[in-house]
């Protein structure tokens, strides 16, 4: 049963030069103790639909269509307030930005124990001392002075842990993890990466694991949903999209990449064309001018809706990649 629920989401920003629409009819689920990776270039509206979810889509931005349910209970009708209680001990979201995740004229420590004091009845000492252990559960190697000191004063790394910290804080139900390892190296990264995988075992979290990284998507996720702009282009258990990418979007993203099993290529090959711009984007398939695939039908219906091609992939495309040996075949 899911715990949270995308349903047909649009996200617009209606700017001077026209409509962006970030979100385009978008649905997701996400299941406890299960991790969901979303992939896609950047300014494919991976960001867009986390703070969609969390109803905090900044001016002029604006959820246009769709709902977002949240075991059951619609989040785009509650008030103000009742929202504020559930964001931060329910749902709790790790930012790509420390700028927008973080108070930047507050000290860390204090937003650490805000986190806390507000949601439980706990003393100022005691919320003092579990501010400073979770700080350094988040591998920060001197907890007292990071408390201390403002966000301008960390590198960008030590504010993702912190804004992890605070986001682990209540041990939420649900996490929405924003690009959370991007600006940290390897070995923080691994330990960055098994607390959420700790949170989605011991709470039974639901987590939804934003990445432009395939190697990090690979090693986390139980399942992908890949975003090409502002749409859900293919949905598969994690095994199943590495091993059979149906979308050519997805089948290029995967081939770019290099594999340590196969003689080393003069070059990568590589996705022809740019990401399309998202403003006033064509009623057509928005990967149609970069694919390799495109048949008559593409260029004369209207962008492809998802629909299943086995028994748990999905993929939003008219003349998708064909294998001619079965799921559970050779690799
Ligand atoms: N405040 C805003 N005003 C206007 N357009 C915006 C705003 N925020 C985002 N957008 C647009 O929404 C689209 C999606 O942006 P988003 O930040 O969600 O991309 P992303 O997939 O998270 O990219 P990245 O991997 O770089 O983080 C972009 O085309 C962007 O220009
Ligand atoms: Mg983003």
């Amino acid at each position: 049963m899911a715990i949270l629920e995308v349903k047909a989401l649009e996200t617009h920003f209606r700017t001077r030069r026209g409509v962006i629409k970030a979100a385009n009819n978008v649905s997701l689920a996400l299941e406890p103790g299960h991790i969901l990776g979303l992939v896609g270039e950047s300014g494919a509206g991976k960001t867009v639909l986390a703070l969609s979810i969390l109803n905090l889509v900044p001016f002029p931005g604006k959820i246009v269509g769709g709902d977002v349910l949240f075991q059951g209970r619609s989040l785009l009708r509650l008030t103000a307030r009742e929202l504020r209680t559930i964001r931060g001990k329910e749902i709790s979201m790790i930012s790509q930005d420390p700028v927008r995740g973080l108070n930047p004229v507050m000290s860390i420590g204090p937003q650490v124990e805000e986190t806390l004091t507000s949601h439980l009845r706990i003393s100022k000492r005691e919320a003092r001392q579990r501010a400073l252990a979770l700080l350094r559960q988040m591998g920060l190697p001197d907890p007292e002075r990071v408390a201390a000191a403002y966000p301008y004063q960390l590198s960008g790394g030590m504010c993702q842990r912190v804004m992890l910290a605070i986001a682990m804080a209540l041990k939420p139900q649900v996490l929405i993890a924003d690009e959370p390892t991007s600006a940290l190296d390897v070995t923080i990264q691994a330990e960055i990466l098994s607390e959420i995988r700790r949170l989605k075992e011991d709470c039974d979290a639901a987590v939804l694991f934003i990445s432009h990284d395939l190697g990090v998507i690979a090693q986390m996720a139980d399942e992908v949903a890949v975003m090409y702009a502002g749409s859900i282009v293919e949905r598969a258990p994690t095994a199943e999209l590495f091993r059979r990418p149906v979308h050519p979007y997805t089948w290029g993203l995967l081939r770019s990449l290099p594999r340590l099993d196969q003689q080393r290529q003069e070059q990568l090959p590589t996705i022809r064309g740019a990401p399309p711009s998202l403003l006033n984007l064509p009623d057509e398939c928005p990967f149609l001018p970069r694919c390799h695939k495109a048949i008559t039908r593409c260029r004369t219906s209207s962008n492809p809706l998802l629909h299943p091609v086995g028994a748990r992939q999905e993929v939003a495309c008219y003349n998708p990649v064909v294998y001619d040996w079965a799921p559970d075949g050779p690799t």
